[in-house]
């Protein structure tokens, strides 16, 4: 699939326009993003903000709801009140019943003819065609509109390839921006600049000096006040399918011809597509999902999860997924990929680990240990990458340790690191895409992911508990002991 060359930065005045304008992602998330790219002077001259909301407020109640729910989730450092005053005076708020084709007359009188439209769709899902659909028939879609579609999109691969087609109808791809807000980390663009940018990585980035990779996204947080959204779709559809999936490309795919959006995501889609079906017996013993239960995180106790709040109390919904995939391409073949991600983990801990191959023959005599040279890169909290080799330790014989060579970009680079959210907005409002997925990209993520889910309701596989401040059921150690490796923190 190609996309053509979107129509970048625009000389138009910028009219964004967020529909679920009064929701959660909204109040903690994209409004303290604009918040920070108004203070750096990141938006056009000319922006309008425009809220959209179902709730009857007037202007000055939509801006005392952002004084409550979002001013909170600036960064305090970067809080000014002139700054902030300037902010608010950009946006309008109009209310409008997505489904009242009516409402959005309000909505073309608010937005400017000449203006280019941003839609950022931060509503749920099932909403995104009558919204598209509303939008075209009133006029407001031409070929200058931008739509940014939110996550979860779809809960298997049909429901999101109805999306992709009813969004489609009226966006053509070069419009269309689906945000996966790990593409937006600053570690993980970097990821990209260790691959491509540095040489020495290059011969030794396969099979077979690369014995596996494992890919660790873990939170300390629980399920919150998000159960109602959160039971209908655990941890793999809320993290593997896409964020982890994306990191897997990002370390997986052949080097892009460019930085262009589609020699990127074509790239990208390649891996997506030779990720190897499992097969039942795989899903039965490569894949491992867990629930936690009651325990305690950093010292504070903490519930489990069916005692969170509008958890159903017979709830199957997974709030852990390990497993081992396995990439169907001559790079990879036979390296094992290990990716884990969960709640109420011990330690909020996202890193990649690339385990090189073992010496052919070692004339130093080792005592048994697991690995040999690893390359861990730190997304966060921390951005490091370390590289841990073998050195003598000092005193008679040799005896091998493994010691760091450690980069810590934090200390490297001092400079201010803009969230994920504010530089894909920006990167929105200017028109570029490589950071966003693409139509094709999404799909063959779930159709990898969907027989997986399918396998797990014909299996009745209940999750396994796994105490909350632990690192998921012992399965997950299992299952890289098999095969004599261990995740990081067990090495
Ligand atoms: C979101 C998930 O996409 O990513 C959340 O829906 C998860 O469940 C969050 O907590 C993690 O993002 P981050 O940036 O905090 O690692």
């Amino acid at each position: 699939m190609t996309t053509q060359a979107p129509s970048a930065a625009s000389d138009r005045p910028l009219d964004m326009i967020i529909f679920g304008g009064a929701g959660d992602l909204s109040a903690r998330k994209l409004l303290p993003a604009l918040y920070m790219a108004h203070l750096h002077g990141n938006l056009p001259a000319d922006t309008r903000i425009i809220a959209i909301g179902r709730r009857d407020w007037t202007r000055e109640q939509y801006l005392s709801f952002m004084e409550e729910h979002s001013r909170p989730f600036v960064d305090s450092k970067a809080l000014d009140a002139l700054a902030w005053d300037r902010f608010l005076a950009l946006f309008d708020y109009v209310r409008i019943d997505v489904g009242a084709q009516g409402d959005y007359s309000r909505l073309c009188a608010a937005a400017r003819r000449s203006a280019q439209r941003v839609f950022y769709l931060a509503t749920s899902p099932e909403l995104f065609t009558t919204i598209c659909d509303n939008l075209t028939a009133c006029g407001l879609v031409d070929e200058h509109a931008r739509v940014v579609l939110e996550k979860p999109l779809g809960h298997d691969l049909e429901s999101a390839r109805a999306i992709n087609a009813s969004v489609g109808q009226h966006f053509p791809e070069q419009q269309i921006y689906r945000i996966d807000h790990y593409l937006g980390k600053e570690t993980v663009q970097n990821l990209m600049v260790l691959r491509f940018g540095n040489a020495i990585f290059g011969p030794l980035w396969q099979a077979p000096y690369i014995k596996s990779v494992q890919i660790t996204v873990a939170e300390t947080v629980g399920v919150g006040s998000r159960a109602g959204f959160y039971d209908q779709t655990g941890a793999m559809r809320d993290m593997v399918q896409n964020h982890l999936l994306q990191l897997l490309c990002i370390v997986a795919m052949e080097p892009p011809v460019s930085l262009d959006p589609d020699a990127v995501r074509d790239e990208k889609l390649k891996v997506l597509r030779s990720l190897r079906p499992m097969t039942m017996a795989e899903i039965a013993r490569d894949t491992v999902r867990g629930q936690y239960t009651a325990g305690a995180v950093a010292g504070e106790p903490v519930k489990g999860y069916l005692e969170e709040d509008n958890v159903p109390a017979d709830s199957h919904a997974e709030t852990f997924v390990a497993l081992r995939a396995q990439i169907n391409n001559w790079r990879w073949a036979n390296v094992p990929f290990f990716l884990r991600t969960g709640k109420r983990l011990p330690k909020r801990r996202s890193e990649i680990v690339i385990d090189f191959a073992d010496l052919p023959f070692s004339i130093i005599p080792s005592g048994p240990r697991k690995y040999g040279n690893r390359l861990v890169i730190q997304l966060q909290p921390e951005e490091s990458i370390q590289l841990q080799m073998l050195a003598k330790e000092p005193g008679s014989g040799l005896h091998m340790l493994p010691v760091n060579l450690n980069l810590d970009l934090q200390q490297a680079f001092t400079g201010r690191r803009a969230e994920a959210y504010e530089r894909l907005l920006i990167d929105v409002i200017r028109g570029r895409l490589t950071h966003f997925m693409r139509r094709d990209e999404l799909e063959a993520a779930w159709a990898w992911v969907e027989p997986i889910l399918n396998g797990w309701k014909e299996l009745g596989d209940r999750p396994r508990s796994y105490t909350a401040g632990t690192y998921g059921p012992a399965a997950s150690s299992a299952l890289m002991a098999r095969e004599n490796m261990a995740w990081a923190e067990e090495a």
